[in-house]
């Protein structure tokens, strides 16, 4: 593969500015130059991320997990693109399907947070994915489409991009989907982004898997021709257990 293998690590909302120092200490003393390492901290630790990357020199990225569609103004609450590029923030989340299932993100929201990303020079990272229910109903494909669609349709141009494909019923719960049929999924998203991009471009994105990866199983998932790398929650939390991942890849 030329794709640059990319692990991504989302603390969701768990951590703390004292387990951010321990966590960047040990997983940056592990020279991995070979693949992208990127930690997703919630929004107050990106000062503190951005303080002891530079201190550690670390081959980590800062991610984020959320930004706001609106460039800044009256809007209570948010956090702009150009604010987490201050913080040297290179890849942030976006349509992850907790912020679609507990917050209500709109369609119309994801786009305006992909081009505000865009606009400020930080690469997206665009989840996708379908419930148990859709996936025994055989709309996978469906589902993905308009996903991808929804949030690329309409954009002026089509920026630098990193997609996600999560099964909803694999986040968490320990029932990861097997390597196989993830490569079935990620080949069809490679096809899929056609509709956007060159076939030189649809060969650069790189697709990651998400959805109860750990270091036991991450190995399978990267040997797959069309997986380019992973997205991981709980099994990223423990220092120790995320460089042995990393290892694995
Ligand atoms: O962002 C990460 C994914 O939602 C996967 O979470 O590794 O805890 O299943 P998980």
């Amino acid at each position: 593969k030329t794709r640059t293998p990319l692990v991504m690590a989302n603390w969701k909302q768990h951590g703390s500015e004292a387990a951010l120092t321990d966590w960047l200490t040990s997983v940056s003393a592990i020279d991995l130059p070979e693949i992208c390492r990127v930690l997703c901290v919630p929004l107050p630790y990106l000062a503190k991320l951005r303080q002891q990357r530079a201190e550690l020199q670390s081959q980590v990225q800062a991610g984020a997990q959320l930004v706001s569609a609106f460039r800044g103004g009256a809007y209570t609450g948010e956090v702009s693109a150009a604010m987490l590029s201050e913080f040297q923030v290179a890849y942030s989340l976006i349509g992850h399907s907790e912020r679609r299932q507990w917050f209500d993100e709109t369609a119309s929201a994801r786009r305006g947070q992909l081009s505000a990303l865009w606009q400020a020079g930080i690469t997206p990272v665009l989840c996708v994915g379908e419930t148990a229910l859709e996936h025994q109903q055989g709309q996978t494909c469906e589902v993905l489409m308009r996903q991808l669609a929804e949030v690329l349709d309409g954009q002026a141009t089509a920026g630098p991009l990193v997609l996600a494909y999560e099964p909803v019923f694999a986040i968490g719960s320990g029932k990861p989907l097997s390597a196989q049929s993830a490569q079935q999924m990620h080949q069809q998203l490679r096809l899929m982004l056609k509709r956007w991009y060159s076939a030189a471009d649809c060969q650069r994105i790189r697709i990651l898997y998400g959805g109860s990866v750990n270091n036991q199983n991450a190995g399978e998932y990267l040997r797959q021709d069309d997986i380019d790398g992973v997205l991981v929650g709980s099994g990223s939390l423990q220092a120790g257990a995320f460089n042995a991942l990393c290892h694995a890849v």
